[in-house]
């Protein structure tokens, strides 16, 4: 069986991210030949174009680990109706320098918490513009807005509400078959 191995993204800093619970729910729930390591972006400097032609090593193993993985899924908070900066910037350095996108065609999944009730749409759609401009071969249905309430989850990631743990697993079952379905027509390359 062909394992493949998925990078995450947790959008969130907080020591008690409800994105981390639910990357924990969601890596609970995903079929058994997805492999899950986090890409951590908590200990980037802002990007600046100045460092293009000498990365610093925080930056250079952010792009080592978006190499290893066959695909992305980015599981973030909204803040003030947009993506986190933390993301963001670890998003602009992946994506740099100008010919090394580290998105060029990767097959990735976007998908969010919140506590309000839309549940962090309109910084996924934001999210999946940037994307979009980085080239990644973005699951484009089902989409996954998720209201977090205590109610259904709990803080090891365990899914305690069975129609939530439901869509969960069809979600990471469709993001299994798109990358499978990427792949198949575009191998990874490391850039
Ligand atoms: C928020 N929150 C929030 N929620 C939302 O649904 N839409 C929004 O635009 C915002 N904006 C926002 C800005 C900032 C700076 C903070 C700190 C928070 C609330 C947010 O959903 C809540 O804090 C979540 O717990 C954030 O996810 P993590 O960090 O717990 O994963």
């Amino acid at each position: 069986m062909t394992t493949y191995q998925v990078g995450y993204f947790v959008g969130s800093l907080s020591s008690t991210s409800i994105n981390r619970v639910l990357s924990h729910a969601l890596i609970r729930l995903a079929p058994p030949d997805l492999a899950f390591a986090e890409i951590p972006i908590g200990n980037l400097p802002l990007y600046s174009p100045d460092h293009d032609a000498d990365f610093p090593p925080e930056a250079t193993a952010l792009k080592e680990a978006i190499g290893r993985s066959d695909a992305l899924l980015f599981v973030t908070p909204e803040y003030n109706r947009s993506i986190p900066g933390a993301l963001k910037n670890a998003i602009d350095w992946a994506s740099r320098p100008w010919g090394r996108n580290s998105f060029h065609h990767v097959p990735a999944a976007v998908i969010g918490a919140s506590i309000g009730q839309i549940g962090t749409a309109v910084a996924q759609q934001s999210l999946r513009g940037v994307l979009s401009f980085c080239n990644a071969r973005q699951m484009t249905a089902p989409e996954a807005y998720i209201q977090y309430s205590p109610d259904k989850f709990a803080p090891d990631g365990e899914v305690t509400d069975e129609s939530t743990a439901a869509f969960l697993r069809d979600f990471m079952a469709e993001f299994r078959e798109h990358l499978a379905r990427v792949l198949t027509v575009i191998p990874r390359e490391n850039l």
